[in-house]
């Protein structure tokens, strides 16, 4: 079984080590231009050519969850692309989201900045029933994160295409029950894919129907709001700020005005990073179940774009 690495964002010595430590019999390399057909292929953001060059690949293992930017691409016809399910990103993801949610609840960042000013200046206490958080997406992320929401017994409300039960997670479904579910909304996280239907969906007129004085936290990808419309409702004071994870240029731009708004917090898409341990021992772990003829988890429906 021949298995070819496609990226150049990471060294790939290290995931050679892994991947041939964790199939031993497999023979991997990482790919260049003429290489001879393998049987599956592991890759964030492989060009175009490699695709045409290895169009007979059985599945294609990409090293993040997200696959919006290989559906781009023309992926090769017969094979399975499948996504990273979790493999360590989902409790990174929980610490991120409830960091944020907690520092704006009880306003640490408020008292951080007192505290560098000499300024002993305790903040009014807030009541938790008042800050509904909204989970947009509750799939192998947002349904971790949802969760790990409820322990702090703040109000949990998820969004999802379909219906989704969560113990202690009010659940909305649909387009029919979004506009509802932003209504009752007021710290809002986006844990969505990049899809047709999901590009631009936080705008203008959604974050409007926010609560009064809403958070935006948005770690999913960078396409799903506008950014204009976020920088005009935080300057109106319709909202009150954001933490963002991801951009629709990364690196963000060094003019772009989300690096000196006040009231944004931004981190340089670092909330749920790829785990090589895990992700090697999960795709390792499908590619034997595919050679055996078994399905595996995480497959991407090519229709749904996630
Ligand atoms: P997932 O398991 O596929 O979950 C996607 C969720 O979104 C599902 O609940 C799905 O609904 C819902 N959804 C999709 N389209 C919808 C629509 N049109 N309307 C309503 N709900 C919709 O994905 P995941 O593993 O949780 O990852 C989510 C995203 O996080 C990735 O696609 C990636 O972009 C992003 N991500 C970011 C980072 C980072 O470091 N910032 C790291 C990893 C991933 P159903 O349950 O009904 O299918
Ligand atoms: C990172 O953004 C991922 O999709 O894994």
């Amino acid at each position: 079984m021949k298995i070819s690495f496609c990226c150049n964002v990471t060294p790939p010595e290290p995931w050679l080590i892994d991947l041939r430590a964790a199939l031993p019999q497999a023979f991997v390399t990482v790919w260049s231009r003429g290489d001879a057909p393998a049987d599956y292929a592991v890759v964030w953001a492989p060009p175009q050519q490699f695709f045409d060059e290895q169009s007979q690949l059985k599945a294609v293992f990409s090293m993040g969850a997200g696959v919006d930017a290989l559906l781009k691409l023309r992926l090769p016809p017969a094979s399975l692309l499948v996504r990273l399910d979790d493999a360590g990103m989902a409790v990174q993801m929980a610490e991120y989201v409830c960091h944020a949610v907690i520092r704006h609840f009880r306003e640490f960042d408020v008292t951080a900045g007192d505290v560098q000013h000499g300024l002993w200046a305790q903040r009014p206490v807030r009541r938790r029933a008042d800050y509904p958080v909204g989970v947009l997406g509750l799939g192998v992320l947002g349904a971790r994160v949802a969760t790990a929401l409820t322990q702090f017994e703040i109000p949990v409300l998820g969004w999802s295409r379909s219906a989704r039960a969560l113990p202690g997670v009010r659940g909305y479904s649909g387009a029919a029950q979004f506009h509802d579910f932003l209504a009752a909304t007021r710290i809002l996280v986006c844990l969505l894919p990049l899809t047709d239907e999901t590009r631009d969906l936080l705008n203008r007129d959604t974050l409007s129907r926010l609560q009064p004085g809403a958070y935006v936290i948005n770690v999913a990808r960078g396409a799903h709001l506008v950014d204009e419309d976020l920088l005009a409702l935080l300057d109106s004071g319709q909202l009150a700020g954001a933490t963002l994870d991801v951009f629709r240029t990364e690196p963000l731009p060094a003019d772009h005005a989300f690096w000196r708004h006040p009231a944004i917090t931004l981190t340089p898409h670092t909330s749920a990073r790829t785990l090589r341990a895990d992700s090697v021992a999960q795709i390792a772990g499908k590619i034997l179940a595919l050679q055996r003829g078994a399905s595996v988890a995480g497959v991407v429906n090519l229709e749904q774009g996630y």
